[in-house]
């Protein structure tokens, strides 16, 4: 594991999106990990902002989304396909034909784990971090599940991402999320935190031991994996 720590979150978000654009020029039918949520907005406004310049093309990349509510009508503005649209797919010209979502189109969420061997597995899986220790939407448990499969979803969670719909109410209570096996699986894992308010779980996760109570902390165990962090997400790991 190899942590870079970048002194504010628009560094780390932008050496992020240049890292997917020269994943992209290196290797042109990639196939993405990719996750949602806020520390995501700047990454991905950064690769929609630089991607020509870095002759980036991705009209021959895949992407398999993380996770998604269960539930929500197509095209749902709560949905994380929305999210997705606006802040990426849009922006970079990427055929939605091969945009994935777990649990899209009635399909089991088994099927998405074949789907994605089918298209040679994941290179590269960008991860967030949820303030739990979730990743994707693997919530912190006694036992965590390696494939994909149907969540539900905790107070906190539902909480943080109340802001995609009009209120808390409006938040579905199940989604289908990556399994941690299929997040592991991939070739290479990018994670990023950014913020003081990350800063306990990147330290639990990072420095603290290997368990499914922090779902996040099983990055330790991928022989490929990128941490990139702000300084102030990175405050508990350095000491005072
Ligand atoms: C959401 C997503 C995760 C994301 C996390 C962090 O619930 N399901 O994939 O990594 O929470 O979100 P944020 O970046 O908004 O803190």
């Amino acid at each position: 594991m190899r942590i870079v720590v970048l002194r504010t979150s628009r560094l780390a978000a932008e050496s992020i999106a240049r890292f997917i654009c020269h994943s992209v020029r290196e290797q042109p039918d990639l196939v993405l990990g990719l996750p949602t949520g806020r520390t995501m907005i700047p990454v991905y406004a950064g690769v929609a902002r630089q991607h020509r310049r870095l002759r980036a093309d991705f009209s021959r990349v895949t992407s398999f989304n993380l996770d998604e509510f269960a539930g929500l009508e197509p095209g749902h503005r709560g949905s994380y396909r929305a999210f997705m649209d606006r802040h990426l797919f849009s922006r970079v010209a990427i055929a939605s034909g091969q945009t994935h979502f777990p649990g899209e189109h009635g399909t089991a969420p088994r099927a998405y784990d074949e789907m994605i061997s089918r298209a040679g597995g994941l290179d590269v899986c960008l991860l967030g971090i949820g303030l739990n220790g979730h990743v994707g939407f693997n919530e912190p448990a006694a036992r965590l599940t390696p494939y994909t499969h149907h969540v539900k979803l905790m107070p906190s969670t539902r909480r943080a991402n109340s802001y995609l719909f009009g209120g808390l109410s409006e938040v579905p209570r199940v989604a289908v999320s990556m399994g941690i096996g299929t997040i592991l699986r991939a070739r290479r894992i990018v994670l990023l935190a950014t913020g003081k308010d990350k800063s306990a779980i990147v330290r639990r996760a990072l420095s603290g031991p290997v368990t499914t109570r922090v779902p996040a902390s099983l990055v330790q165990l991928h022989p490929n994996a990128l941490i990139v962090l702000d300084s102030a997400a990175a405050r508990g790991l350095l000491g005072p």
